[in-house]
């Protein structure tokens, strides 16, 4: 095998050692989850976590199938966005890395590498991407050398809203894939139910917004409505939000893909409603495995892998997290 790129994730809850080869082959990741005794994630307390597995975490990296420290060309690392205490970590690992192996260091834009492991694995070549994750919700197309963000949350993220609602049940972090299974369980049910347990709908022009879904949900709760059902509600409304941005998105760009992306896309039923949307005006919809949704180091590694051919590589001096990095920040001067 050729030369590998290692690639380290560490925005928030997710402590993550993935690769790629240079020719392009993903491999499974390492990774460690945060989760909080109780309350939400403090950056503090998640960045010691990372602290404290990463050596567990790179054992387990190098005792892994036909990996030699050796084939590494590079070490890719997420520069942002998220929270700072915890990119601090992955940044100083990443750095401390590069340089004992002699190998280019490459920072990356997190958001940008949720889209480029999805195009890697399922071969969509320009799409519009609804990248629905805890932080981030976005409907995103490639334009004039930058992955442009055509809609996105107003308040807060599509997984931390279901967290949230999740949370306030007593249901630990994270609490989107119990809400999918909670939503499963209540017996199927007809529009006019749906209508029995309405929330306000939260798309803004291209713009979405969840918080005021979460309260009335909660309040619906305290109205004797079943948690399966108000489970079942919020995917409902939630989702539809985002597929109606990203069909409005496909037909303003006029491109025929759509690629889910980040660790909502996991769910079923959102891919559900993403495919028929799609099936309905001619398009294509495209999801990655779920590993490959939620973050993982194997996608900072993709993107590191897609720069480093473009000549690109980042000199320790500007290797500073940026917590506050945008999706359109990057310019995208690969295919
Ligand atoms: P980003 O930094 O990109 O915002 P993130 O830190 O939120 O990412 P991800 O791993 O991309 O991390 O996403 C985690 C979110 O995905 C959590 O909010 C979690 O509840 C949600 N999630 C995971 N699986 C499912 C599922 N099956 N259904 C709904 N939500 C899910
Ligand atoms: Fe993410």
């Amino acid at each position: 095998m050729g030369g590998i790129i290692l690639g380290i994730e560490s925005t928030a809850h997710t402590f993550s050692f993935g690769r790629v080869s240079t020719d392009g082959e993903l491999f499974p990741s390492f990774s460690s989850l945060f989760r909080p005794e109780e309350g939400g994630i403090h950056p503090r307390e998640a960045a010691d976590h990372h602290s404290e597995t990463t050596s567990q975490l790179l054992d387990r990296l190098s005792s892994s199938e036909n990996f030699t420290w050796d084939s590494i060309v590079a070490i890719a690392f997420s520069q942002g966005p998220g929270l700072g205490p915890c990119l601090r970590v992955g940044a100083s690992v990443a750095r401390t890395l590069a340089t004992r192996l002699s190998v280019p260091l490459l920072g990356v834009n997190h958001c940008v590498a949720h889209i480029e492991v999805g195009r890697n694995q399922t071969g969509c070549i320009d799409p519009v991407l609804l990248y629905v994750s805890g932080g981030n919700t976005q409907v995103i197309a490639r334009s004039d050398g930058r992955y442009r963000v055509l809609g996105e949350t107003l308040d807060i993220g599509i997984g931390n809203m279901l967290d949230k609602f999740a949370r306030s049940q007593g249901i630990p972090f994270p609490g989107g894939p119990e809400i999918e299974r909670l939503a499963l369980a209540h017996p199927s049910m007809g529009i006019k139910c749906l209508d029995s347990v309405s929330l306000p709908y939260g798309v803004h022009g291209m713009d979405m917004a969840f918080s005021g879904m979460l309260t009335s949900a909660t309040q619906k709760l305290s109205e004797g409505h079943s948690l399966e059902q108000l489970c079942w509600s919020l995917q409902e409304h939630s989702f539809a939000t985002c597929v109606e941005v990203a069909e409005r998105a496909l037909a303003h760009t006029g491109k025929s893909e759509l690629l889910l992306g980040g660790g909502v896309a996991c769910n079923e039923r959102l891919r559900e409603m993403s495919n028929l949307m799609c099936e309905e005006r001619g398009a294509k919809c495209h999801w990655p495995d779920k590993s490959y949704c939620v973050d993982n180091g194997t996608m900072i590694a993709e993107l590191g892998r897609r720069m480093l051919e473009c000549g690109i590589e980042t000199e320790i001096m500007d290797s500073a997290i940026d917590p506050t990095l945008r999706t359109d920040n990057t310019e995208v001067l690969w295919d």
